[in-house]
């Protein structure tokens, strides 16, 4: 998408889009005309973020943009008071009740639902509003089968790295010794073994969908603005009557293994960020868990 400009057979020189673009790539212009002054949209350096505010602003939709995303505007009544959509207590309480799921009914989860679910997730905001997240579906089972089988040879490799680990530990400094010398790590990748090899499977738990998220490597935000579109992603699933968990395990092996990158289709200049699982939940939760005290110092 690209911003042209303003329509000024449309604009009534209200100025909203002045007051409401980030990058301030707005201003008012003056001429000679009876109208006064002409608001243009003025991006020498190619600023815009294309965050779309001005569109959204906009009393009169002026503001023109290239038509390469085929896309509706969403034009609703409830957006001008988003806090008429839904009120607190509910809003709580469906916060309150996400729950990763790990136990899922044996049924497909229909294409339309998992197609909300992305869409959900491309309204999530980014640094830059670059929106720069590759989605890869995975619902057939034998690929979910085999991608579980490629998470499991690092479990494999690791437990044998976990057999040297009076040695290793010399070469790895902080939480990554810690990790490797307590001992709770190599009780939890020989059940997770053992688990694997009685044919159950505690990395995807069954799900019958994977989305695995993907994003440039650009050193910084990344982590950010995966986590925020899977969390969309997360709430829009269980509106849907849907069930997920975050894969973190899934998500570290990719990151390690070149022949699952290559597996996913994901480029070397950009990394894996998320992944998540979406089912039917077999399970129904009775209460929320409770949670840490919250740590807040008001400065
Ligand atoms: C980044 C991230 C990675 C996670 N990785 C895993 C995972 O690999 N396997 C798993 O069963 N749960 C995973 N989880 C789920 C957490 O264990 C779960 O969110 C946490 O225990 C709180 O439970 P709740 O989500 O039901 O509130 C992950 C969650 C996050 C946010």
């Amino acid at each position: 998408m690209k911003i042209i400009g303003v329509d000024l057979n449309k604009c009534i020189r209200c100025e909203e889009c002045i007051k409401e673009c980030p990058s301030k790539l707005y201003r008012k212009e003056e001429t000679n005309d009876q109208e006064g002054p002409k608001i243009v949209f003025d991006d020498e350096f190619n600023a815009c973020i294309l965050c779309g505010h001005c569109i959204a602003i906009c009393p009169r939709n002026a503001i023109m943009w290239d038509k390469e995303i085929d896309d509706n505007l969403w034009e609703f009544e409830e957006i001008k008071d988003p806090s008429k959509i839904i009120d607190i207590n509910n809003l709580m309480k469906f916060i309150r009740s996400r729950r990763s799921i790990r136990r899922f009914q044996n049924k497909k989860v229909p294409k339309e639902k998992i197609e909300l679910i992305l869409e959900a997730m491309r309204y999530a905001p980014s640094a830059s509003n670059l929106q720069d997240w590759n989605y890869t579906v995975i619902t057939d089972p034998d690929k979910i089968k085999y991608f579980q089988k490629q998470i499991m040879k690092s479990f494999y490799f690791f437990r044998t790295i976990l057999k040297f680990k009076n040695i290793f530990r010399f070469f790895v400094f902080g939480y990554k010794k810690k990790f490797l010398t307590d001992p709770k790590t190599k009780k939890f990748v020989d059940d997770l073994i053992r688990s694997y090899e009685m044919g159950i499977d505690r990395i995807f738990y069954n799900a019958p969908c994977i989305i695995v998220l993907d994003l440039p490597k650009y050193g910084g935000m990344e982590g950010n603005n995966a986590g925020i579109a899977i969390t969309h992603g997360m709430l829009a699933a269980q509106s849907l009557g849907l069930g997920t968990c975050w894969i973190g395990f899934a998500q570290e092996a990719i990151k390690r293994d070149a022949k699952l990158r290559q597996w996913i289709g994901i480029k070397n200049n950009r990394v894996c960020q998320g992944v998540l699982i979406i089912g039917y939940p077999a399970i129904r939760f009775l209460r929320a868990p409770p949670r840490e005290k919250l740590k807040i110092k008001w400065l």
